[in-house]
């Protein structure tokens, strides 16, 4: 299980000294929440930001673009220097051409769905994808409650890319906490957004290891009961 902290949880004011305390602790991937205040109800940041912070880290820039028609920026955030980038298959009309654009310019590229959005929009462009995240809130906002029918949804989209042969990662985003881990990984889950749950307890190293452990007996779950 990758662990991805959602950095809007932590202190925007002292954001390079965040990431560089992720990566002494051991962190791999983060998280970067960008709204746009129409797609969502809340505004945070964008490709400058993102820039400015890129030189100073190595951690995997995981960006989850919760913007109105994304394609408008894709090459800033290249530019930026994105990893990974996750546009919302409710933002954006022509999905498969914006997939074919994040990827020619050099990042790899996920959907994200909403609570209410059903698995079948990744009928013809599952194999295109590197990630899928199934949003376990609506998004906009940190620190809300787990929608359990997230879960069946992991399950379902991991028997999907299992009858596919395929080895697309399984992001789960919102309402993560040491205590559903091990469900959402014996559901299929590979990668775990955390914000509040994360940020909230440090030090970092030690909060990574309880949600480590608690992945790890998911896993066992997985194996004895596929
Ligand atoms: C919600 C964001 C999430 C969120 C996660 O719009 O996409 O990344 O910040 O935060 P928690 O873990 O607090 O739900
Ligand atoms: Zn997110």
């Amino acid at each position: 299980m990758i662990l991805c902290p959602s950095l809007l949880s932590c202190d925007f004011g002292r954001l390079a000294e965040e990431l560089s305390a992720l990566e002494a602790a051991g962190l791999k991937w983060v998280h970067w929440d960008v709204m746009d205040g129409a797609f969502v109800p809340n505004i945070t940041m964008g490709p400058p930001i993102i820039k400015k912070l890129r030189a100073g880290s190595s951690l995997y820039f995981d960006v989850h673009l919760m913007i109105e028609r994304p394609e408008r920026y894709l090459a800033d955030f290249a530019e930026a220097g994105a990893n990974m980038l996750c546009v919302h298959a409710e933002a954006s009309l022509h999905l498969e051409r914006t997939l074919a654009e994040i990827r020619r310019l050099g990042m790899h590229c996920g959907v994200a769905l909403n609570p209410a959005t059903s698995l079948n929009v990744l009928d013809y462009i599952l194999e295109d994808l590197d990630m899928v995240l199934i949003m376990s809130v609506n998004p906009g906002f940190g620190g809300q409650s787990f929608i359990p029918a997230a879960m069946r949804k992991v399950r379902e989209l991991a028997d999907m890319i299992a009858a596919r042969g395929l080895n697309t990662h399984i992001q789960v985003d919102g309402g993560v906490t040491p205590e559903n881990t091990g469900d959402l990984v014996a559901a299929g889950a590979t990668v775990l957004v955390s914000g509040s749950a994360f940020f909230a307890h440090p030090p970092y190293a030690e909060r990574h290891q309880i949600f480590q452990e608690a992945a790890r007996r998911g896993r066992t779950a997985r194996v004895v009961n596929p």
